[in-house]
């Protein structure tokens, strides 16, 4: 009898998604007896009747390494604790489907589950651990917010993204002598802006962790002109970012146009832009470095399932592939620590976090 590890995506989509499932059936086609299927649409797939769910073979998943999103399609409101569930009057009223879950995977004859997710995603895995599920997480997410493992895949995609626009908006930055405003996602860690104003060559860069001050970013734009108008710079915001107004108040939310709404406020001398990336971000092929991270985490979970080392995250940490409990990883929350060495560097190179 094979035995069969079911894979489900939970929350965003991220470059190498797909890698990791190619690394996964892969792996496990070099073992006599293991089934490998993907659960459509995050715990949809498990949870419909009929379920909606793909077996996968090498022949299907040959060449989707190098394409972005996840042939599964993901979901980041389908936590099967607090599903929404269809009731008879056509309404949906939040409910935990675990038991349900619970029951599918065992008359399907499911043996593990594969859990490809971020922070959030990896509290859902451990409370089904903790129920009894043989589950295995594996980190995904372009914030790279997960301290138990060096890097999640997709963030160095992301990073590469966010620099590329860096360097697209200082040629026209420079051509009209104005003052270009970026702003990249990262809710509560700042790390993609951190590294595209790094790598991309801005002169601010505004992240959660730091909460800004707009006198000293006014200060470091003015030292970016001359006396007649010509100049040029470039702020990269993170989407956490924050600065109190005049009044104390905390300004969050939208932070690209409201930081160009209060230069010109305030009449700063030079033309303003903004641009907000987005799902860019999130789109498109994965670079090596994600490629490779994401089939070296999809080989470990399935070595993780096949040794039954259930309750736990394949990660790489130090510069090996190795695991740790769910337990550890929910509690660690990977926000960029303010003596990180790329603070250091960063504003050793003369880039203004606004502190
Ligand atoms: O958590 C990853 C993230 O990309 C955030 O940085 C961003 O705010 C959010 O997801 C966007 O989510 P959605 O795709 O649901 O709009």
């Amino acid at each position: 009898m094979k035995q069969r590890i079911l894979i489900v995506n939970s929350g965003g989509d991220c470059p190498g998604m797909n890698a990791v499932i190619r690394a996964i059936v892969k792996r496990a086609d070099r073992e006599p007896n293991w089934e490998i299927i993907g659960s459509i649409n995050g715990f949809d797939g498990i949870l419909s009747e009929p379920l909606e769910i793909i077996a996968f073979d090498n022949e299907c998943v040959q060449g989707i390494h190098i394409e972005g999103g996840t042939i599964l399609t993901t979901n980041n409101k389908r936590n099967p604790f607090n599903y929404p569930v269809k009731q008879a009057d056509g309404t949906f009223k939040n409910e935990d489907v675990t038991d349900k879950l619970i029951y599918n995977l065992k008359v399907f004859g499911f043996d593990a589950v594969i859990h490809i997710g971020g922070n959030e995603s990896h509290k859902i895995s451990l409370k089904l651990s903790q129920k009894g599920v043989n589950i295995v997480g594996i980190p995904k997410t372009i914030n790279n917010d997960l301290s138990v493992t060096d890097f999640t895949f997709g963030f160095q995609t992301a990073a590469q993204i966010a620099t590329e626009a860096v360097d697209k908006l200082i040629t026209t930055a420079k051509s009209h002598n104005r003052v270009l405003i970026l702003e990249v996602m990262g809710r509560d860690a700042g790390w993609i802006a951190l590294h595209a104003a790094i790598a991309g060559g801005a002169d601010v860069c505004l992240i959660p962790e730091i909460p800004f001050n707009m006198n000293t970013v006014l200060e470091k734009l003015r030292s970016k002109y001359s006396a007649d108008g010509r100049g040029f710079a470039n702020i990269v915001v993170a989407e956490g970012a924050t600065f109190k107004d005049e009044n104390n108040k905390i300004i969050k939310g939208n932070i690209a146009r409201k930081i160009a709404k209060k230069l010109k406020e305030i009449n700063f001398e030079a033309d303003i832009r903004e641009t907000i990336l987005g799902h860019l971000q999130r789109g498109g092929a994965p670079i090596a470095f994600d490629r490779i991270l994401a089939t070296e985490l999809g080989v470990k979970a399935f070595e993780l399932v096949q040794e039954k080392n259930f309750g736990t995250m394949a990660i790489h940490k130090n510069f090996e592939l190795t695991h740790i409990d769910l337990k550890i990883v929910i509690d660690q929350y990977n926000k960029v620590d303010l003596s990180h060495n790329l603070i250091h560097t960063a504003k050793g190179i003369g880039i203004s976090f606004g502190d």
